[in-house]
């Protein structure tokens, strides 16, 4: 089964050039990648925008994810010299661990500016992620502690707005966005589940149908012990449906499953991560 994304590309062209000319402006890229999905959260033409920039990875929203898959990710990222740091935007764990780590990318870029004489000057980093990745959540949890630097001038145009993190570092307080990709199937079914794509653009019977395999596979008894039912080797995600409709009350008159509700009821405990923390894109499959 594969779920089809109605995309339009043309979405994304303005908010690509704004991130190209913001880009120009920071010395380290952070890009914000979702700790369930690693993989498909990620945007390969990233690299070619940002040619020689250090990149530090943030793989957000661990509180969701399976705390085994994010220490992997973690390695594999380090096997690969990529510097990459768990943090959860929502609590702001690993927030400050994650603007050190800026700091130390940043070690080149300052040891060629003192080369050429030049002091005093602060490392300025952007956030760069997928839709819904979480930038706007950590941008404004560094703004709640750097009030006063958030600041609005009437009367003049309102350019990039730099907060200060710590003495010689400042975050753009407008992130860029990528967009997501759909290399494959299995890739936008990942950015589906995860909240990356509106839902107005695939069918979310369909995404649900292949979720609920997906974690039967991947994480077995869940769905069990959450909604409290039997699952037996014989059940498809049809008849799963029926019986977390029954479970969890989910029916029409005459007691025949109510698809929508349960379908929206589904997707909506995986999003929110009350499912339990799963990652769907095992590090070892890379
Ligand atoms: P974006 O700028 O990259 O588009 O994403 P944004 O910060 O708007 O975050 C998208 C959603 O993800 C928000 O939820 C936000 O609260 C949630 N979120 C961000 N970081 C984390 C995290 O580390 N863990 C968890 N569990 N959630 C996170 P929302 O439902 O759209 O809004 P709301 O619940 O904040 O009102």
């Amino acid at each position: 089964m594969e779920l089809k994304i109605q995309w339009f590309p043309g979405h994304m062209t303005k908010a690509k050039r704004m991130m190209e000319e913001n880009l120009k402006l920071v010395d380290v890229v952070v890009e914000m990648l979702d700790a369930r999905i690693p993989r498909s959260s990620s945007n390969p033409m990233l690299l070619k925008m940002i040619g020689e920039k250090p990149k530090v990875i943030a793989l957000n929203k661990t509180d969701m994810a399976d705390a085994n898959a994010t220490k992997a990710w973690l390695e594999l990222f380090k096997a690969r010299n990529m510097v990459a740091m768990s943090v959860d935007c929502a609590t702001g764990k690993g927030v400050k661990a994650l603007f050190e780590a800026v700091k130390v990318a940043a070690a080149p870029v300052t040891a060629r500016w003192l080369r050429r004489g030049v002091r005093n000057r602060s490392i300025r980093v952007m956030i760069v992620g997928v839709p819904n990745v979480g930038k706007s959540t950590l941008i404004n949890r560094v703004i709640g502690r750097n009030k006063v630097m958030a600041q609005d001038r009437p009367g003049v145009t309102r350019g990039p707005q730099w907060i200060t993190i710590a003495k010689g570092l400042e975050l753009l307080d407008t992130p860029g966005v990528l967009w997501p990709k759909f290399d494959d199937a299995e890739i936008g079914f990942n950015l589906a589940v995860t909240g990356a794509i509106k839902e107005e653009v695939f069918d979310k019977v369909t995404a649900t149908e292949i979720l609920i395999t997906r974690l039967q596979e991947q994480y077995p008894g869940s769905l069990a012990e959450k909604y409290n039912i039997v699952v037996e080797e014989t059940d498809t995600a049809l008849s799963l449906f029926d019986k977390i409709a029954k479970a969890r009350g989910c029916l029409k008159s005459g007691g025949v499953t109510d698809t929508d509700k349960v379908v929206n009821m589904v997707l909506r405990d995986f999003k929110t991560g009350r499912l339990g923390a799963f990652t769907l894109e095992p590090a070892h499959k890379v």
